[in-house]
């Protein structure tokens, strides 16, 4: 089984490719919305949280483990790799590399929680990848709530995105990587605020792909989604956003 974990909704733009990569693999989803945003927390506390998201997936028998969040990445993956080095882990981390390659313009914005844009993670791909590029990061604290509240495409989050990418749009980036996977429930409005030209990096898929790589994908397309917050809300917005269908959605104590 395959256990994907984020702070909420944001994973589930992962867990739909991973649904259509391995359409046999039984999937359990756990989303930390008692706790979300992780963006806004300190990095030791986002690895003491996954940490026992992971023991959850474990107990219920997972035995691939999906990061499916750039902030839970950057805080926990190196740790929970040194503490369980015999399970694969999947994380995420910033697609610098693709979109320098791609960038016509040379500059390249990347959008993310401030954990991520902050955190030496990203620093560290800038210096790997970036050379030569003039690269543009934007903590975009608030858009993962607007995703959490069902409004990551509405006039909300379009003004939202009007008000703070303008420093990636004077800069002149043609290329704009979603380094959070809330913000794929967002890519609509994004699309509306940036100049036509501008392409969107989403690495999702190719996450997705590396999940595929590392675990075999067999089950009985059996999938549960399970939440630490208020289980109403989780059942709408999962069925608003319409990624997947899970057999089951419930709450975790
Ligand atoms: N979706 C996650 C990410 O990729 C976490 C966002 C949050 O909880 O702040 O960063």
């Amino acid at each position: 089984m395959i256990g994907i974990v984020d702070s909420g909704l944001g994973g589930l733009a992962v867990a739909h490719w991973i649904r259509r990569i391995l359409p046999h693999a039984d999937l359990l989803y756990i989303a930390d919305q008692a706790h979300a945003p992780y963006g806004d927390r300190d990095p030791e506390e986002v690895a003491a949280l996954t940490r026992s998201l992971v023991d959850e997936l474990l107990t219920n028998g997972a035995s691939t483990i999906v990061l499916a969040s750039n902030t839970i990445s950057a805080a926990a993956l190196h740790h929970l790799r040194q503490d369980l080095p015999h399970l694969p882990f999947v994380g995420m981390e910033p697609a610098v590399k693709p979109a320098v390659a791609q960038s016509r313009a040379g500059t390249v914005a990347v959008l993310g929680t401030t954990a991520t844009i902050e955190g030496p993670l990203l620093a560290d791909m800038i210096s790997r990848h970036g050379a030569g590029a003039h690269i543009v990061p934007i903590a975009l604290p608030g858009l993962v709530d607007l995703v959490e509240a069902g409004q990551g495409d509405s006039p909300e989050a379009e003004e939202f995105l009007t008000a703070r990418l303008g420093v990636g749009v004077e800069a002149g980036a043609d290329t704009w990587v979603l380094a959070c996977t809330h913000y794929t429930f967002a890519r609509r409005a994004l699309e509306r605020v940036l100049p036509d030209d501008a392409s969107i990096i989403d690495p999702a898929e190719a996450v997705a792909t590396q999940v595929g790589r590392v675990d075999p994908g067999t089950g009985s397309a059996h999938a549960v989604a399970r939440t630490t917050g208020p289980i109403e809300a989780f059942r709408r917005r999962v069925a608003e956003l319409d990624v997947m269908a899970f057999d089951r959605i419930e709450g975790l104590g």
